[in-house]
């Protein structure tokens, strides 16, 4: 995988090792719990924009990812619901495990998707300029 998607790959792998402490954690301890979310919505948030703003665009306009380019937004969408939920929960809440197995099943089919196919196209379909630039600034976002 070239160079900007394995900046990327190394964010999906922060959120699904922080996904997982998250399920193993006890309801009792909510301050964790608490910490652990807020940490997630900062990490999710900050790689949805990274990709909206400098990698999904130029996949966009290729051919060969425009239609999984446009699935991927919309899978964004449905995890910001998903997360958005998830903060109206108690954290002890048995809801609040059943919440985040499911934004963790959709983040899985999303992270999946990119990682298997989507970068995977991209990368044979970009020009070595577009890949450096996106290089540059996804590394400069997440400064
Ligand atoms: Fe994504």
């Amino acid at each position: 995988m070239s160079k900007p998607f394995k900046l990327l790959i190394e964010d999906h792998n922060k959120v699904k090792t922080l996904i997982k402490d998250m399920l193993a954690s006890s309801s009792k301890d909510k301050a964790k719990r608490k910490e652990m979310l807020a940490q997630l919505k900062q990490e999710l948030k900050l790689h949805e924009k990274i990709e909206e703003k400098y990698v999904y665009p130029p996949m966009e306009e290729k051919k060969a990812t425009h239609d999984m380019t446009l699935e991927a937004y919309q899978e964004h969408h449905v995890v910001d619901v998903l997360l958005g939920e998830l903060g109206h929960v108690d954290v002890s809440d048995e809801d609040w495990k059943a919440k985040l197995t499911v934004l963790e099943e959709n983040l899985t089919h999303h992270i999946k998707e990119e990682e298997t196919e989507l970068f995977v196209k991209a990368q044979k379909n970009l020009s070595n300029d577009v890949l450096n630039q996106m290089e540059k600034d996804i590394a400069e976002a997440k400064r």
